[in-house]
């Protein structure tokens, strides 16, 4: 109960800077329980630690991003799946079997995996999926210089230049460990997740594929590892069930301007739900 008392303290601390939830709307359910699983030591990989708070300073820094165009995605329940740590061995099958369904995914890809998988990457950008960075190393980002942390960000674009021509268009911070500062000197997509599938614990296909079903929520963007064959497995078994259910799967940077605000590169994404409408 205390841990979820200071996980609660933690996520107050949070929003008073570098959170996106998408809106200005106070956060959901979901967010609050990803940010519990992460003050629990679970996020990510087992040695994740909690994002240390440098500032609480306003945060309102002008978006480098061009604003959105209008969104076609009104009425629809969207949802963002992602893959960190790769690209592996199972990520070409994956990528063949997602655009079998037509799903968009986003990979956050670590610079020193890009090296070895350039065609792999290649094959990703000309499927249409979004290209993260997930650093070069996968470095607790808190814990490093600005050097450090320019140097890791650049080392991965370069690797992935070499794949697809571009660099990643979104960054999702190792362990779940961010803060302001080191957002503040990169220009992507910051993302987070609201559903996390716990994949690389359980090495469980059917536990994971569980995990997205049941928690996966108009918004949601989901927490994944393509070097498991299990997560892979259980992502696919888990898109099919969702596409029934009238899900679309999106990339981040689609998910977070479906209400056509522009991406807040300084502050980090959780979830995006639907603007609500005004009656
Ligand atoms: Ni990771």
């Amino acid at each position: 109960m205390k841990k979820k008392i200071l996980a609660l303290m933690f996520l107050l601390i949070l929003l008073a800077g570098g959170i996106s939830a998408c809106t200005s709307d106070k956060p959901d359910g979901e967010t609050v329980s990803a940010l519990l699983d992460a003050v629990g030591g679970d996020a990510d990989e087992s040695t994740a630690t909690q994002p240390p708070i440098t500032t609480t300073e306003d945060t309102t820094a002008a978006p480098t991003n061009p604003p959105a165009p209008p969104s076609n995605y009104a009425g629809k329940k969207l949802a963002a799946i992602t893959f960190d740590d790769g690209p592996g061995p199972y990520t070409r099958n994956l990528i063949e079997e997602l655009n079998k369904r037509g799903v968009k995914a986003t990979f956050f890809m670590l610079g020193q995996q890009a090296e070895k998988y350039v065609d792999t990457v290649k094959y990703m950008y000309d499927s249409g999926h979004q290209l993260g960075s997930h650093t070069y190393t996968h470095k607790d980002i808190t814990k490093i210089s600005d050097d450090e942390f320019r140097s890791e960000m650049q080392k991965t674009d370069d690797a992935i230049i070499k794949g697809a021509g571009q660099g990643a268009t979104a960054f999702r911070p190792p362990y779940g460990a961010f803060n302001k500062q080191k957002l503040d000197i990169q220009d992507k997509t910051p993302t987070h997740w609201s559903v996390d599938t716990m994949d690389w614990k359980n090495k469980n296909a059917e536990l994971v594929k569980q995990n997205i079903v049941n928690n996966t929520k108009d918004g949601s963007i989901i927490l994944l590892h393509d070097i498991y064959e299990t997560s892979v497995q259980g992502a696919l078994a888990a898109i099919d069930v969702l596409l029934e259910q009238g899900f679309q799967f999106v990339s981040v940077n689609e998910l977070v301007t479906r209400n056509g605000d522009p991406i807040t590169p300084h502050e980090i994404y959780f979830s995006c739900v639907p603007k609500k409408e005004e009656s």
